[in-house]
Parts: structure tokens; C-alpha cells; sequence
């Protein structure tokens, strides 16, 4: 299969690092007009260069994968799409609803593979929570994804940068969507919220909860869900992931490490993106799921909070004495 990667900056460069490792793909080029990004990954991935879409059009793509700034992934998808050329495209899967609406709309009708890189679906540590969640009745999920300002600060804040990712994830372990919503954001030192404590309700009544910011001097991610049966414990970084079962009425109860693979993620999703292409198959992460969970990031930031009885709106954060 000949494929092309659109955007030659952090994950571009490892979109096509991983093509061209991967069997029976040839790495057809990337697209970026920065000369400097250009090099650092044709360089990486031993790969042809182009300055636009076109030029990697006439040289011939069956699949491209989209990591160019999200504001250019309507435009850039649309113009694939128009080519008949399969499509996977980084989160979130545009700027508005509107426009992710319009990507799927183009993919059903020209009948090309449209997915979604929800790349957390396919880390070993979360494959293996779903897995340890199969089958049980779920009654609550945390999910924690905090760390430091990124270097270079796009024009989004925490909740379609970071909380896109997990609202991806309470959809997929819950099997379900979310049809409540309570924010509670803060600007902290950016200009958009770069703190955010979203709480959410599924439609089969499963509450979940995640806590993002860019102000923890630490990477941390980790997810802990709660089912009438156990509780599991997975961190995302470390990969390890933890059930306790067997609770006994006198408190004790069991607990076991579960077996998580080892597999890059990135890796696997690329993998199951051409997989879908070449069998025709319905991709693992969808246009309309990409949809559904910009559409949750997205009413997070306009959902007002409300202010309580009758206490004055405090500006400042506290300052605890002593
Ligand atoms: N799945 C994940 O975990 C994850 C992580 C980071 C970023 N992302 C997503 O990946 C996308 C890119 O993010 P990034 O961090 O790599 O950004 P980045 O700024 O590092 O890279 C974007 C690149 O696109 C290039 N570009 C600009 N205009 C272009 C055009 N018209 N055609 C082709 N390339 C163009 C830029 O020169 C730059 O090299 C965003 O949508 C982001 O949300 C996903």
C-alpha cells in the first residue's frame, strides 16, 4: 500500500517513522512547508519530501495519514477524500463538530476509510482495563492526565488538547455515550483553561470523571474504574494495571497485576488503520466516535458553571494560611 503523512512536526515525524518500518507499506513521502521539519523527518524515515498536497497526489497514495495542525485537518481531509484516498487522521478530528461532521459525511459518500487517531485506545495498559472491564457492570471511571506546559502552546486549551482523550475512552469502556456534562475550568497562567475537572454521566448511568491541567511539574495518566465486581487500577505511563477482586464481606479482598503487552501504540493504530483499508473493514476508531467525543470536549467549554447560592466569585486562588 502506498502511503503519505501530512505535517512533518511531533507526531508526523513518528507517523512516518513507524510506515516506514511497517510490511507491505511503502512510504510514498511527507507533506510540510516547513524546509526544517522536512528534513528532520524525510532524514528519520528515509522517505521523499513535498512542499504541498499535490505534489504528493501526482506522486500516487492509496492512504494518507493526517498530523498537520488540527485547524488544517477539514481542510487537508476534504482534499484527500476528493482524491478517493483513505484517511486517518490525528485527535481531535477537527476544529468544530461541523466540520468533523463534514469530513464523515465525504468519507461515507466517496467510500473511502475514514479514522480517528484516539492513539490511547491502543496502549497495552488501556487494552488490558478494558479487557479486566469486560463483561462487568461499571459504575465509575477516573481518569487523571496531567503534566507540564507543552513546549509549544497551540491554540487550544487542556479540555480538545488532553481531555479529548479520555472522553474518547469513557465512551469506549462504557460502550455508551455521555449524556451529561459538568466543567469546571480555570485559566490558571494561559490564556485558555489549562486546568479542567469535567464530570460526565453515560446513557447506561456509568459516572466519570477526568482530571486534566498543564500545571504538574510531572507527566502523570492513569485511569481506575469501578465495577460491582472490582476495582482496576491502570497507569498509562508505566503500564502497570492492577484488579482488586473477590471482596469479602469482613473487607479483605484479592489482588492481582494483570499481563499488559508491549506493543507501541502508535504502531498498532497504524497497523489497524490499514487493516480496515485493505479488508474494507469498519476502522477501529471511526469518524462519527471522533465526532462524538469533540462534540463532548466541545460542550464542556460552553456548558456555563453554576455559581453557588450566594457565595461572591473568587478570582484569586485561595491562599491557605499557617
Ligand atoms: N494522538 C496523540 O496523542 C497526539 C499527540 C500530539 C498531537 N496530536 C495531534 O496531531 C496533530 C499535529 O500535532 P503536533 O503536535 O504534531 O503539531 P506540530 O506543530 O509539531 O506539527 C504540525 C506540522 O504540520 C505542519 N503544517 C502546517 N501547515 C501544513 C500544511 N498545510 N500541510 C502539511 N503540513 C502542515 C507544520 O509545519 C508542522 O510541522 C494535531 O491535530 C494534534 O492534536 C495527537
Amino acid at each position: 500500500m502506498r502511503v503519505g503523512v501530512i505535517g512533518a512536526g511531533v507526531m508526523g515525524s513518528n507517523h512516518a517513522r513507524v510506515l516506514s518500518g511497517l510490511p507491505g507499506v511503502s512510504l510514498v513521502g511527507v507533506v510540510d512547508p516547513s524546509p526544517a521539519h522536512l528534513t528532520r523527518t524525510t532524514e528519520l524515515a528515509g522517505c521523499q519530501g513535498f512542499e504541498t498536497l499535490d505534489q504528493l497526489f501526482a506522486a500516487g497514495v492509496d492512504a494518507v495519514t493526517i498530523a498537520a495542525p488540527t485547524h488544517l485537518h477539514h481542510e487537508v481531509a476534504l482534499a484527500c477524500i476528493a482524491k478517493n484516498i483513505h484517511v486517518l487522521v490525528e485527535k481531535p478530528i477537527a476544529s468544530t463538530v461541523e466540520e468533523g461532521r463534514e469530513i464523515v459525511a465525504a468519507a461515507q459518500k466517496a467510500g473511502v476509510t475514514l479514522m480517528v487517531g484516539h492513539v490511547e485506545r491502543f496502549n497495552p495498559a488501556v487494552a488490558a482495563v478494558k479487557q479486566a472491564i469486560a463483561g462487568e457492570d461499571i459504575l465509575s471511571i477516573a481518569i487523571t492526565r496531567v503534566g507540564p506546559f507543552p513546549p509549544r502552546m497551540s491554540n487550544v486549551g487542556v479540555v480538545i488538547d488532553l481531555a479529548v482523550h479520555d472522553i474518547d475512552l469513557i465512551r469506549w469502556f462504557t460502550e455508551s455515550d455521555i449524556v451529561e456534562v459538568q466543567p469546571q475550568l480555570s485559566s490558571a497562567v494561559a490564556e485558555r483553561e489549562d486546568i479542567a475537572l469535567l464530570q460526565f454521566r453515560t446513557a447506561n448511568g456509568v459516572l466519570a470523571h477526568i482530571n486534566t491541567n498543564w500545571l504538574t511539574p510531572f507527566k502523570a495518566r492513569s485511569v481506575t474504574v469501578a465495577t460491582r465486581g472490582k476495582y482496576v487500577m491502570g497507569d498509562l505511563l508505566t503500564r502497570q494495571v492492577t484488579e482488586c477482586f473477590g471482596f469479602k464481606p469482613d473487607g479483605s479482598y484479592s489482588m492481582r497485576h494483570l499481563p499488559v503487552g508491549h506493543d507501541e501504540p502508535l504502531r498498532a493504530e497504524l497497523i489497524a488503520f490499514l487493516k480496515a483499508v485493505r479488508h474494507g473493514e469498519t476502522p477501529a476508531v471511526t469518524g462519527d466516535e471522533g465526532v462524538a467525543s469533540l462534540e463532548i470536549a466541545t460542550q464542556c467549554l460552553e456548558t456555563p458553571s453554576r455559581p453557588a447560592a450566594t457565595a461572591p466569585a473568587r478570582k484569586e486562588p485561595r491562599r491557605v494560611a499557617g
